[in-house]
């Protein structure tokens, strides 16, 4: 474990080059450093060396059989990465890269187990932040990096969250400022018969289909996993994006759900309990007798993405028993929202 960790800021990485190589020489030599992607934060270490994927799992506290997305920098890098390159990998590549869409693929001999959690396939994703993209390049070799929070909590979209999470347990956090999306890329199996939607993310469902045609979907994106069956995603069997306090979603029509959310507090008040609302901007002075927390206008998807992982941790800070949140959504990022409300609150849904 490294003495301590070291913190720089790089807004513009051809003005911080000599930084940028230090990091880049940093994992290169299977140190690891988190960076800013435009989803969220990564925590990075050389994807060729089994050494620093185990680091990465002992710094997350991360079971070592979910399976690490490896970053790249150029598209070409995939032909060393891949045991085959379909001509859909590169359909989907040359739509959405540089961007937030991870592709699976059989992986070659190059990628270690310990980097791909055992299995014979590989995910690779090529960033478009530019300060992730310079430190790819930089170190010369491909960077397997995971959402860069410990095991269990919401993913990181500031540096200051992988400061709670990861302080003293990395070399290098790069803080690069507010990652712009905040949800996690776009997961696509290509491995099978049919592309399969593994976990929804900024680039659509619809997005993806108006590209390659339609898209099977993992039925555990909006539903809990039926018993004896793994989600194809390992990492998506975990308790995740999880506040420290249970969490319940509330869904239905809206004054409805309003309604039932007022109930829900006052019964936990009585209860001892101090409740918190998560809910969109328009419903914030709804809630007496609970902390409120506002991801957005109901109105910009945008926003509410952006902000909810936020949203979760300052819930955590806040030290509340009991949580209760509007279910939400929006149109294009409807799936990726509902996915990640549903799992925070471990699917627990009240229908009004
Ligand atoms: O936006 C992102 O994808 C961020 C940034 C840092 O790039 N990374 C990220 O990594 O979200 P992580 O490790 O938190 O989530 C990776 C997900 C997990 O659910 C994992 O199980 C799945 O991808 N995954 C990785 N390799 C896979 C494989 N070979 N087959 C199926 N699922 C895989
Ligand atoms: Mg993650």
């Amino acid at each position: 474990m490294p003495e301590t960790t070291e913190i720089i800021r790089i807004s513009d990485p051809a003005a911080e080059a000599s930084e940028i190589e230090r990091a880049g020489q940093i994992l290169r030599e299977g140190g690891l450093v988190a960076f800013p992607t435009e989803t969220v934060y990564g925590l990075g270490g050389n994807a060729l060396l089994p050494e620093s994927s185990r680091r990465i799992y002992a710094a997350k506290g991360r079971p070592s059989d979910n399976p690490l997305i490896v970053h790249i920098a150029e598209t070409e890098e995939l032909f060393s990465l891949a045991a085959e390159v379909p001509q859909l990998a590169l359909t989907l590549a040359g739509a959405f890269w540089p961007g937030p869409m991870t592709l699976i693929l059989k992986k070659s001999r190059a990628v270690p187990g310990q980097t791909t959690g055992g299995l014979d396939t590989v995910a690779v994703r090529l960033p478009s932040h530019p300060v992730a993209r310079a430190l790819i390049k930089a170190a010369g070799v491909p960077i397997a990096a995971p959402s860069a929070n410990s095991s269990g909590r919401p993913s990181p979209t500031t540096a200051e969250h992988v400061v709670e999470d990861l302080f003293g347990k990395i070399d290098m956090i790069i803080d690069g400022g507010e990652s712009d999306i905040g949800l996690e890329s776009t997961i696509i199996d290509l491995t099978g018969e049919k592309p399969e939607l593994l976990r929804p993310g900024f680039i659509s469902e619809q997005a993806v289909t108006e590209v390659i045609g339609s898209v099977e979907k993992d039925p555990s994106i909006l539903a809990v996993p039926a018993e004896g069956t793994a989600p194809r995603a390992p990492g998506m069997k975990y308790r995740h994006y999880a506040p420290a306090a249970d969490m319940y979603l509330v869904s239905g029509e809206k004054e409805k759900v309003r309604e039932k959310i007022r109930l829900l507090v006052s019964e936990a008040g009585s209860r001892g309990e101090k409740p918190a609302v998560i809910c969109a901007s328009q419903d914030e002075g709804c809630f007496e007798g609970a902390a409120v927390f506002s991801v957005g206008s109901a109105e910009d998807e945008r926003e509410i993405a952006h902000r909810l992982f936020s949203v979760l941790r300052e819930t955590d800070k806040a030290g509340v028993d009991i949580i209760f949140a509007e279910m939400l959504g929006g149109e294009q990022l409807d799936l990726a929202i509902k996915n990640r409300m549903l799992k925070a609150a471990g699917y627990k849904v009240i229908e009004v």
